[in-house]
C-alpha cells in the first residue's frame, strides 16, 4: 500500500480521534476521559490521501462519494480497508526513551533482589557507567542497527512518534556518534526527534568540574553547530548532577537555541521539578517524588510532568500517587516508556496498563497520556501536529484487535494492535 495512493477505512469500530478543542495543547483532568468529545462511536469512516487525514465522515457518505462501484469491498476508483469493526487510535508517541545503547544489565536484577539500591549498583561499577563502556565500543553503523531493531519493536506497540535520548557515551565523539545514528532513524517509520543528554552522569575518567567544562564548551557547542539534538537533557538527582549544574547548563543551552527536558526527583525530592518549572523546560520526566507545590507550579509554567512507571516497576518500587494527584488536580501529565537498560520495554500499551491495572486510571485517560499530551512538548519540532486524528493531520494510526478502544492497554505482555499507519503508510501489519 503506498502512501500517494488514496485509501478509505470503512466498517471503523470505536475512533478515538482526540481531537477536542485546539489539538496542539495537552488536556487535562476529566477531560482527559471525556468519551464524547474524544471518541467518535462506530459507523464513520476515514479517508487518507498525501500521508494525511483527508476526511473523516459517517460511512455510507463517503462510500457513496469515494467509491460509488463498491461490490464485494472493491472499488476501481479507490483502495479500500475493511477495518472489521475495530477501533481506531492515533500513532502513540513516546516522549522519553534512551533509544540507542549497546550491552547488557540484567544480572542487576540479582543484586537488586540481594537489597543493593539503583545508586549502590552505580557505585560498584554497573549502572550507566557500565553501559557507557560498551556503547563506547560500538560503532556507529552497529548503534543504526540497533536502533531499527529498537524502532521495530516500538512499532509492534503502535509508537509513530519517539523521542530519542544520547547519554551513554559522556564524551565528544560517542555523544556525537550516538546523535548521528539517531538522525538517521528519522523518517522511515517513526519521527524520531533527538535530546543530547551528555548530562547523564560523569564518566569516570574525568573529575566533574572537568566533565561540566567539556559538556560546555566542547559538547553543547558541536551538538548544535551539528544540528543533532532539539533538546538538552540532565539527570538532576543527587549523586548526579545538581541544581546548580543543572540551571548552568540549560542556561547554556538555551543560549544555542536548544530546549530542555530533564530527568527529576526520581528518587528523592530535590527541588528538580521545582527548577525544571522555573527554567521553562518543555517536560520534567520521572518526578515520582515530588511535592504538591512543585506540580502546581510546573503545571502553570507550562512543564509537562511525564510519569515514568515501567521504572519504578523494574526497581521493585511503588508506582506513587503523582498521576492521582494530576488528575484531581487538572495538571498537565504524560506517560512514556523509559526505554533504557534496566527498563527494556518500548511498550506504551504496556505503561498503560500499569497505568490502568496498577494506578487505577481510565484507559481513556492513559491513552491522552500517551498520545495527544506527549505530542504538546514535540510538536514545535514537528512538520505537523501528532496525537490525534484530525483532518489536515498526519495518518498516524494503529488499528486495534478488537472494537473497543479500552483493548488498547488491557494486553499486558501482548501488542493490541493488529495495523500501524505512519503518514499513511503501514509500518506493522499481521
Ligand atoms: O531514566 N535515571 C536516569 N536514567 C535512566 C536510567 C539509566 C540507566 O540506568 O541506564 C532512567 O531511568
Ligand atoms: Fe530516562
Amino acid at each position: 500500500m503506498s502512501a500517494i495512493m488514496d485509501l478509505l477505512l470503512f466498517n471503523i469500530g470505536e475512533l478515538a480521534t482526540l481531537s477536542h478543542g485546539d489539538v496542539s495543547k495537552p488536556l487535562s483532568g476529566t477531560e482527559m476521559a471525556n468519551r464524547e468529545e474524544l471518541i467518535i462511536e462506530s459507523g464513520s469512516s476515514m479517508l487518507i490521501s498525501q500521508g494525511k487525514i483527508a476526511k473523516i465522515g459517517p460511512e455510507q457518505e463517503l462510500l457513496e462519494e469515494f467509491a460509488p462501484d463498491m461490490e464485494n469491498g472493491k472499488s476501481n476508483l479507490i483502495e479500500l480497508l475493511n477495518v472489521n469493526g475495530a477501533a481506531i487510535i492515533p500513532g502513540l508517541v513516546d516522549c522519553h526513551t534512551h533509544l540507542l545503547w549497546s550491552g547488557d544489565r540484567s544480572n542487576e536484577i540479582r543484586l537488586r533482589q540481594k537489597g543493593l539500591t539503583y545508586q549502590d549498583i552505580s557505585n560498584q561499577g554497573g549502572g550507566i557507567n557500565k553501559t557507557v563502556i560498551s556503547t563506547r565500543k560500538a560503532s556507529q553503523k552497529e548503534l543504526e542497527s540497533i536502533g531499527h531493531r529498537n524502532l521495530l519493536q516500538s512499532s509492534n506497540y503502535g509508537t509513530t512518534t519517539i523521542e530519542a535520548k544520547s547519554g551513554y557515551g559522556l564524551s565528544v565523539d560517542s555523544e556525537i556518534k550516538i546523535l548521528e545514528a539517531t538522525a538517521s532513524l528519522d523518517g522511515i517509520n517513526h519521527n524520531v526527534l533527538p535530546t543530547w543528554l551528555g548530562a547523564h552522569d560523569f564518566p569516570k575518567e574525568k573529575k566533574p568540574s572537568e566533565y561540566m567544562d567539556e559538556l560546555i564548551h566542547e559538547q553543547l557547542p558541536l551538538v548544535a553547530e551539528k544540528n543533532l539534538a532539539k533538546w538538552i537533557d540532565v539527570f538532576c538527582e543527587p549523586g548526579w548532577f545538581n541544581l546548580e549544574q543543572t540551571e548552568t547548563l540549560v542556561k547554556n543551552a538555551k543560549n544555542f537555541g536548544l530546549k530542555s527536558r530533564l530527568h527529576v526527583d526520581e528518587f528523592v525530592d530535590s527541588g528538580g521539578l521545582s527548577l525544571a518549572a522555573e527554567l521553562g523546560s518543555c517536560s520534567a520526566d520521572h518526578v515520582g517524588f515530588s511535592n504538591s507545590d512543585s506540580r502546581d507550579k510546573a503545571n502553570k509554567s507550562g512543564t509537562m510532568q511525564v510519569f515514568l512507571p515501567g521504572t519504578p516497576y523494574v526497581l521493585g518500587k511503588d508506582l506513587g500517587e503523582g498521576i492521582q494527584e494530576c488528575l484531581e488536580n487538572n495538571w498537565i501529565f504524560s506517560l512514556a516508556t523509559d526505554f533504557n537498560p534496566n527498563c527494556q520495554t518500548l511498550s506504551l500499551p504496556f505503561i498503560a496498563s500499569l497505568a490502568t491495572h496498577r494506578i487505577g486510571i481510565d484507559p481513556l485517560t492513559a491513552l491522552v497520556a500517551c498520545t495527544r499530551n506527549p505530542a504538546s512538548t514535540l510538536n514545535d519540532e514537528l512538520e505537523n501536529c501528532v496525537g490525534s486524528i484530525n483532518v489536515g493531520g498526519p495518518a498516524d494510526f494503529n488499528i486495534l484487535n478488537a472494537k473497543s478502544i479500552d483493548y488498547w492497554c488491557q494486553t499486558p505482555g501482548v501488542s493490541p494492535i493488529s495495523k500501524t499507519f505512519f503518514s499513511g503508510s503501514i509500518v506493522k501489519s499481521y
